[in-house]
């Protein structure tokens, strides 16, 4: 499996340890930047993680920037992206089981290098589960279309 990974200035130590991670964990990482701790806009970011899930060239998508919260909103903004800011990894897991999330956000100026492992693994590890939530998912996709 293959996962995108990107970020803003915030988080490039934090991206790198967690590409690192998730080749040790066995997954194909494609790194869609930013190597560079000058100030630029995650929006960037966002937007080629989010475009590489929505094309298929990657299978999931990881984001990390201050907060979590504009990479997020970037991400969110290409059709068919289901981007999930988490904190811990309850949500991490909840967001693919129940909302079959497809990018996962979290800020390396809020969370520290374990719990972020955490919530990786447990994002990854968790499965869509379907039935009343894949109609539920349907609605918040159908909203693209009006
Ligand atoms: C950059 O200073 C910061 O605003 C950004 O990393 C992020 O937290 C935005 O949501």
């Amino acid at each position: 499996m293959k996962i995108g990974i990107g970020n803003d200035h915030a988080a490039v130590v934090m991206k790198n340890e967690i590409a690192a991670y998730l080749e040790e964990l066995g997954y194909e990482v494609a790194d869609f930047g930013t190597d560079s701790e000058t100030s630029c806009c995650y929006a960037e970011y966002g937007e080629k993680v989010a475009r590489a899930v929505a094309a298929k060239d990657v299978d999931l998508g990881i984001l990390i920037c201050g907060t979590g919260v504009g990479i997020s909103l970037a991400a969110n903004k290409v059709k068919g992206i289901r981007a999930a800011v988490c904190s811990e990894p309850c949500t991490a897991r909840l967001s693919r089981q129940h909302n079959n999330a497809n990018v996962l956000a979290f800020g390396a100026r809020i969370i520290g290098i374990e719990t972020a492992k955490e919530i990786v693994k447990a994002w990854l590890d968790a499965e869509f589960e379907g039935g009343r939530h894949q109609t539920r998912v349907d609605m918040i996709m159908a909203i693209e279309e009006k």
